[in-house]
């Protein structure tokens, strides 16, 4: 079975659908953002403020690597992860990936008031999140799937991938 990538910007929800789909599927849940702090022995705010945004890329590559590596895991990644085309195609390989998508106002929205993203953490985090997203649109078409998580539950995300995984409709 292919592994299952989420990936998608800041507040689309990854997380959440992540836990959900790998209980319900009763499959491992990779956590990258998780992976990279056990590495680097730090939280991602910390890495980022001493060790610079280019630190973390390198290492969120190398966890991206090794999580390739598995299979019929659930892998949710943090919302940079496709701006480098390698970690895409490493996704790819064993995997079907999945961007989720959400309209600004409801990312900010969904993402205020929380003090573990560093590139939110800013002095106008809704300019933030428009200048990102505008930066990144391209990279987060390079997917399979696209949902737009903006009006829809979490359970019912993780109904319409199990819909699109189904081998009666062709995308399994
Ligand atoms: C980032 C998203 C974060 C985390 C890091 C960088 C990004 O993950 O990886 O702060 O560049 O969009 P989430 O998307 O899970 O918040």
């Amino acid at each position: 079975m292919k592994n299952i990538v989420l990936v998608g910007f800041m507040g689309t929800g990854k997380t959440r659908v992540g836990k959900l789909l790998a209980t319900q599927l009763k499959r491992q849940r990779l956590c990258l953002d998780d992976m990279i702090e056990w590495k680097v022995g730090k939280p991602i705010t910390k890495i980022f403020q001493e060790d610079g945004e280019q630190y973390f890329r390198k290492i969120e590559s190398e966890v991206v690597k090794a999580a390739s590596h598995d299979r019929n895991v659930v892998i949710d990644a943090g919302g940079g992860v496709v701006i480098d085309m390698n970690n895409i195609k490493r996704l790819k390989e064993h995997g079907i990936v999945i961007c989720l998508v959400a309209r600004p106002e409801v990312i900010y929205d969904r993402t205020k008031g929380s003090m573990h993203r560093p590139l939110l953490n800013t002095h106008d985090p809704v300019a933030s999140i428009s200048a990102l997203l505008n930066k990144r649109k391209a990279y987060y078409g390079r997917v399979d799937y696209t949902i737009d998580t903006s009006d829809i539950s979490p359970e019912e995300i993780v109904a319409e991938i199990l819909e699109m995984m189904n081998p009666k409709n062709k995308h399994g």
